[in-house]
């Protein structure tokens, strides 16, 4: 644990209101939902309708965070969907997306339709259907490799993927609603985020899992890229501090979330086999590799403007994340959940 940080001032919005959650099914998003409702509110849940009636991690939640929470199938790629979504609630967080980097080179067109597309379509209705607050998210990635650290929100934008440009496409897209009509949008930047519950197309639980699956001998991308990640506890936090904030303080500006702290991914392979206490071997597997200028080789992220504005700082190191991860990973009833002898694109 890192030292505690001053609570936001004033909270916005105050229990038993209700708050709507695009991506609610996802990893970041079953958190969010989880930490709404332990803050008080009802929660209206989207979860992109599917044949096979799955809530994602909405389906291992609590039944108490459950019964606090509407789940609505849609589409943010839908209009009519997002308007009954948002119509009513109090504050947006616009989570949904497609995010892997490898996807959006083989199916960019379905990344500009969901992130550029589904983000207008949220804007569209927080403006026609008066939603005091929309938190927008963004992504470290839009910043592409690093130019000066640590990256401020005044770091150039420098799109090196079809995720990136989609992602950016959608932030420009609040930036200028924000300006246009005045449309009350924060768009938060989350550098990488990790922790229980996320995807195995994300480097920690690739290598946590196939350790965990009883493998030695790990394989991996490019290992010299650098980045900053952060424990999805303390994401979730800075999604509720710019969500919560007076809007004097937060509207119409962007707001980096990270640690400040920096590991290559080699380095932090041989981190995570200390801390599960197992000698692994780390290899490079070029089908894993991207494109050399498409590599974004640097993110260290500068988040003071968020904690200037709302007080937030992570609390968790990398070491106590890692941990919590770990002991998710481990419980076979979760593993079992995954497909640790696939590349995960
Ligand atoms: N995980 C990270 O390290 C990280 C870092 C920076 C930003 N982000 C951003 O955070 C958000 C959440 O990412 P995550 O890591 O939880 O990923 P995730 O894939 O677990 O969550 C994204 C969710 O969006 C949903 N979705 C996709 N297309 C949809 C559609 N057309 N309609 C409705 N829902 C749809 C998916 O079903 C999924 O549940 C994304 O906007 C992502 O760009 C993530």
């Amino acid at each position: 644990m890192t030292a505690a940080a001053p609570e936001p001032s004033t909270s916005r919005t105050s229990a038993g209101t209700t708050v709507a959650v695009t991506g609610a099914e996802g990893f970041i998003g079953s958190h969010l939902v989880e930490a709404l409702v332990a803050a008080g509110h009802r929660v209206r849940a989207m979860v992109q309708y599917n044949s096979f009636s799955s809530f994602g991690w909405l389906e291992t939640l609590p039944k108490e965070v459950l019964d606090a929470t509407e789940i609505v199938l849609g589409d943010v790629r839908d209009p009519g969907s997002v308007n009954g979504l948002v119509k009513g609630t109090e504050t947006v967080y616009h989570l949904a997306a497609l995010i892997a980097i490898p996807y959006s080179y083989r199916a960019p067109h379905s990344y500009v339709e969901t992130n550029v597309t589904g983000t207008l379509n949220v804007l569209e209705a927080v403006r026609h259907l008066d939603v005091p607050r929309l938190v927008h998210t963004s992504t470290s990635e839009t910043y592409g490799t690093a130019r000066t650290v640590p990256i401020t929100e005044d770091h150039p934008i420098n799109t090196q993927s079809p995720y990136a440009a989609s992602k950016a496409g959608g932030d420009r897209l609040a930036d200028s609603y924000h300006a246009a009509f005045g449309t009350p949008v924060v768009t938060l930047r989350p550098f990488n985020t990790y922790g229980p519950r996320q995807s195995m197309r994300a480097v920690i639980p690739t290598v946590i899992g196939q350790i965990a699956a009883g493998r030695r001998t790990i394989t991996l991308g490019d290992l010299r890229p650098t980045r900053d990640f952060t424990y999805v506890e303390d994401t979730v936090a800075a999604f509720l501090a710019v969500g919560t904030a007076p809007a004097e303080a937060v509207v119409g500006r962007t707001f980096n979330a990270g640690t400040g702290g920096e590991i290559s991914v080699g380095d932090l392979a041989a981190l995570i086999g200390k801390v599960m206490e197992t000698d692994v071997e780390v290899l490079q597997d070029t089908e894993r590799v991207r494109p050399a200028d498409s590599e974004v080789m640097r993110l260290v992220c500068d988040a003071s403007r968020l904690r200037a504005a709302t007080g937030w700082a992570p609390r968790h190191d990398l070491a106590e994340g890692l941990a919590h991860t770990v002991a998710f990973f481990r419980d076979p009833a979760n593993l079992a959940r995954y497909k640790t002898d696939l590349y995960n694109v």
